[in-house]
């Protein structure tokens, strides 16, 4: 055992009941940090140790595999607090961006109507720069802080490189975690912001499955038609291994009916790209990531 207190960290623990696909194998070790201060001891030890980390935050955009994770898996959804002061807000890295987004529409706080429904944290979506065609993190974001190996740091939004799906902290470039995030909202009529909330629940209700998935598997290419498209034209919609199976409302959905076996996620994917190269000529960029 580390030498951890026995609350901060738990040896061989499976990862899938911390995923929204619910599939992959067990971490070495998990930690499941309350406080930034439980998390900095973590994270100190984890430098000490030279050992392997990877975040998690709400599990909705990342793949475990069966082998799982051999160093320490740090969840970062406990890490909970929201603090509005006027039209901004600073938010713990753990809250959860779609309940976030229904608190703030009901404070008449508007910008992050988009996010309802979204799963996932609000660390994870600034990871990824989360977004729909609606909105994205970084046209709300001012900005955030983070656990380094050299410390607390505050980082301006300017200086994450906030891109389709991606930041600096996505590509490796800025190594840190985030503890919590300043987004710069707009007042509006609360009855406007939850009207707007019901449009895009509505819409995605029509257009995007329920079920255990991690959202889109690919991301949309720069030019030309989109990835669920492409896919549809492909034939993959209903294609399935072992209980992983392509959503029939949307083909850039996979929808895993049962198992905790990546390894059929996994095949399924390379399926999908695979039909899509061939039949369009077109390599599609994963969104979804593979620890
Ligand atoms: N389409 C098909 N067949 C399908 C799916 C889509 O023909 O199976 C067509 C649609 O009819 C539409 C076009 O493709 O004409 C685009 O589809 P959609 O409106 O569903 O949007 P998307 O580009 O597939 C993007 C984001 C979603 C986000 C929605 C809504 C990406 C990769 N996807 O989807 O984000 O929710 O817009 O704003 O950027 C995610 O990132 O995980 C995600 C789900």
């Amino acid at each position: 055992m580390p030498n951890l207190p026995a609350n901060l960290i738990a040896e061989n623990v499976p990862l899938w009941p911390l995923t929204s696909m619910r599939v992959g194998g067990a971490a070495r070790w998990l930690a499941n940090p309350n406080t930034v201060s439980d998390l900095s001891t973590i994270f100190a030890w984890i430098q000490e140790q030279r050992l392997p980390h990877a975040v998690l935050g709400g599990g909705s955009n990342v793949l475990f595999g069966e082998g799982g994770f051999p160093g320490v898996v740090i969840c970062t959804r406990q890490l909970k607090g929201i603090r509005l002061n006027g039209t901004s807000v600073v938010v713990a890295a753990g809250e959860r961006l779609s309940e976030l987004a229904k608190e703030l529409n009901r404070s008449g706080l508007s910008g992050l109507e988009w996010a309802c429904g979204i799963p996932g944290t609000v660390g994870g979506a600034v990871v990824m720069n989360a977004g729909t065609r609606d909105g994205d993190m970084a046209a709300v974001l001012e900005n955030i802080q983070i656990l380094t190996p050299s410390g607390v740091r505050r980082w301006p939004v300017e200086d994450l490189k906030l891109g389709y799906r991606t930041s600096d902290l996505r590509t490796g470039c800025l190594e840190g975690i985030v503890l919590e995030v300043a987004l710069k909202l707009h007042r509006d009529e609360p009855a406007h912001c939850i009207q707007r909330e019901e449009l895009i629940l509505k819409s995605r209700r029509k257009t995007q499955p329920l079920g255990a998935s991690s959202g889109c598997i690919f991301k949309n290419p720069e030019t030309g038609p989109p990835a669920g498209m492409l896919l549809d034209r492909a034939g993959c919609k209903g294609l399935r291994v072992g209980t992983a199976t392509v959503s029939t409302l949307h083909a850039n959905f996979i929808v895993n009916e049962g198992s905790q076996n990546a390894a059929d996620v996994l095949a399924l994917i390379d399926c999908m790209r695979t039909r899509v190269l061939e039949q369009h000529g077109i390599t599609l960029r994963q969104e979804v990531k593979v620890i």
